[in-house]
């Protein structure tokens, strides 16, 4: 694998291959990144991953300066799995040698919701540095989990308004054996947090499968699940359930004609915060 950290030597590197299947990451990798370069290496090689904690997507009180760099480690791995042909690493002035003044910002009905009313700005910042690295890569298909599951959507939108020729491939969220969805921030829970962590998945399931006896007071199971979360410490941002096609909330006629549904979940653990979500489709 070759890494290189400047968009010189990286075009160098892709010039005369065919265009690549794309991973961008925040680092840190952890066996879901593992899992999404296996995947893109099934759409074909060969496959670029780049590595770059975007300040941009961070808010001020935000895990910028903390966010976990483990950069030697993620290159070992990645090293040991063998899927990935060049590695991406840019630095901050690479990727932003001046001030980024033109920046993308999703329509406030998908961008401003849910992560986004929590997160000011981040998928303002999520938008502009997919675009960046989409330039510099060139790629013809990305992944991205779905455990970002509005981030996928956004990055979609975005490339479908763009008209950007690049195939948006969406990869399933993996979880320890207990169901807690993998994520760099995992790593800050304290062992009782991580032991209390994977209710959110649980709760999430249980909604999931009252939906699917007939439940159509989305209100009610959400309600039941903020109660049972904040019994038990954890700060609710929100849990809800909402259209796939969308993100927006369904109607009783659409709860009835069963429109395919997504619980969205995210909430804090002492100080970090996880998200999760789990796709509700009935038959
Ligand atoms: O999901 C992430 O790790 C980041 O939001 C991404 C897509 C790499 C952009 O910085």
């Amino acid at each position: 694998m070759k890494v290189v950290h400047t968009i010189e030597a990286l075009r160098d590197q892709m010039r005369g291959q065919l265009r690549a299947s794309f991973v961008p990451t925040m680092g840190n990798l952890h066996e879901g990144h593992l899992s999404l370069m296996r995947m893109a290496r099934q759409h074909g090689d060969p496959v670029v991953a780049s590595i770059f904690v975007n300040r941009l997507q961070f808010g001020p009180n935000e895990d910028f300066d903390s966010y976990p760099r483990t950069l030697q480690d993620d290159i070992e791995k990645l090293e040991r799995e063998r899927d990935v042909y060049v590695l991406f690493a840019p630095n901050e002035s690479e990727m932003y040698p001046e001030p980024q003044s033109y920046q993308i910002l999703p329509p406030p009905d998908l961008g401003g919701i849910l992560e986004g009313e929590f997160r000011p700005g981040f998928f303002m910042g999520v938008s502009t540095v997919v675009l960046k690295l989409f330039s510099c890569v060139q790629p013809r298909v990305a992944v991205f989990g779905k455990k970002d599951y509005q981030q996928l959507m956004v990055v979609r939108n975005m490339c479908r308004q763009f008209q950007l020729p690049v195939k948006i491939i969406a990869h399933e969220t993996v979880r320890d054996a207990d169901g807690l969805a993998l994520s760099s921030r995992n790593r800050y829970l304290s062992p009782e947090e991580r032991a209390e962590a994977p209710r959110l998945y649980a709760l999430l399931q249980q909604l999931r499968q009252d939906v699917l006896a007939g439940a159509s007071d989305c209100v009610a199971l959400e309600q039941a699940a903020i109660d049972d979360l904040k019994k038990r410490g954890w700060q609710v941002d929100y849990f809800t359930v909402r259209r796939q096609r969308d993100l927006l909330p369904p109607s009783p006629e659409e709860m009835k004609e069963g429109v395919p549904l997504v619980a969205l979940a995210a909430a804090k653990l002492g100080s970090t915060r996880l998200i999760d979500n789990l796709e509700v489709e009935r038959a």
